[in-house]
């Protein structure tokens, strides 16, 4: 598996700039000031996505600045993500890459090293620090899809397509986007929608819980500015400890849940109040 160059930081009219090379990783990356924006920009191919994607993805997570409170993530053209590169089903795979025959003679060891590596670009998306938003237009498929899951949010436009293909070509879907389509939608729609792999379109994406607003296709980058604009009107240490505590709070008991609300409340009266006489 090839990896993905680090990223490297680069001067600019934006305050800060990371460039990877898009040909190998399909994505762009910037961000200024508390904002970050992953592009997916292989419009050609649908933004279609490889191994490198997602180490980049990892290497961008590794390196995010301190200072950014909200990643986009957003496809160029008209579609968000068509999914897997599928040179990846063919012999040849993708070029130093590898392919999924490749990756079949792979021991359970290095299976696991290249998933969890894979995996790793979408984990971060979750976490407390940052609120991450899918802005989602077109299709939406396989691991296109489970990116969009892998956000705090999604933002679609009318157009959109969600289809998890994964078990139609023999798969699963691995990319971490199981547990949280679960969680949106509930255990019986999660089987509906991934054991048919049809697809979900805009109305029922929004009805079941998968987006949290349907926007006209013109009008998806002003939504999603007009989001992060009340993201950033909270208190930044304040919204990291309620995104904790709502992260947490399907897992804990509520005898559990309030003991965390009171640790954090603690720490955020100390951070407020314990200069004042
Ligand atoms: N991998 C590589 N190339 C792709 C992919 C992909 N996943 N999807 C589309 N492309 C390429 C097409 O081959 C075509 O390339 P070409 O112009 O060189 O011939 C170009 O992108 C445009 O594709 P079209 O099919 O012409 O675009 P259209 O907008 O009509 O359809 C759609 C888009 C529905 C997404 C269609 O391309 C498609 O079904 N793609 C495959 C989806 C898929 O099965 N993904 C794997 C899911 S499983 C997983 O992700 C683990």
């Amino acid at each position: 598996m090839a990896e993905a160059k680090a990223p490297q930081q680069r001067g600019g009219n934006a305050d800060n700039v990371f460039t990877e090379d898009p040909a190998e990783t399909g994505l762009r990356f910037e961000v200024d000031g508390e904002i970050a924006t992953i592009t997916l920009d292989r419009p050609d191919k649908r933004n279609a996505q490889t191994f490198a994607t997602w180490s980049a993805l990892a290497r961008i997570g590794d390196d995010l600045p301190d200072r950014v409170r909200v990643v986009v993530v957003r496809g160029e053209g008209p579609s968000f993500s068509a999914g897997i590169d599928l040179r990846m089903f063919t012999p040849e795979g993708v070029p130093g890459q590898g392919s999924f025959s490749s990756t079949a003679r792979l021991g359970a060891a290095a299976f696991e090293q290249r998933l969890r590596q894979a995996q790793r670009g979408f984990l971060w998306l979750r976490r407390p620090e940052i609120v991450s938003i899918a802005a989602v237009q077109g299709h939406a498929i396989g691991a296109g899809f489970q990116l969009a899951l892998a956000c705090d949010l999604r933002i679609v436009a009318d157009d959109v397509k969600f289809c998890m293909k994964e078990p139609a070509l023999g798969l699963v879907p691995d990319l971490t986007g199981t547990k949280p389509l679960v969680e949106l939608v509930g255990l019986a729609k999660a089987i509906d929608i991934c054991l048919t792999a049809r697809t979900v379109e805009a109305d029922e994406a929004q009805r079941i819980g998968l987006a949290e607003q349907v926007v006209a296709r013109d009008g998806l980058d002003r939504a999603v500015h007009d989001k992060i604009a009340g993201l950033l009107s909270t208190n930044r240490d304040a919204a990291a400890a309620t995104k904790r505590l709502l992260q947490g709070a399907r897992s804990r008991t509520l005898e559990e849940q309030c003991a965390a609300e009171g640790a954090e409340q603690a720490e955020r009266l100390r951070a407020l109040f314990s200069s004042q006489p």
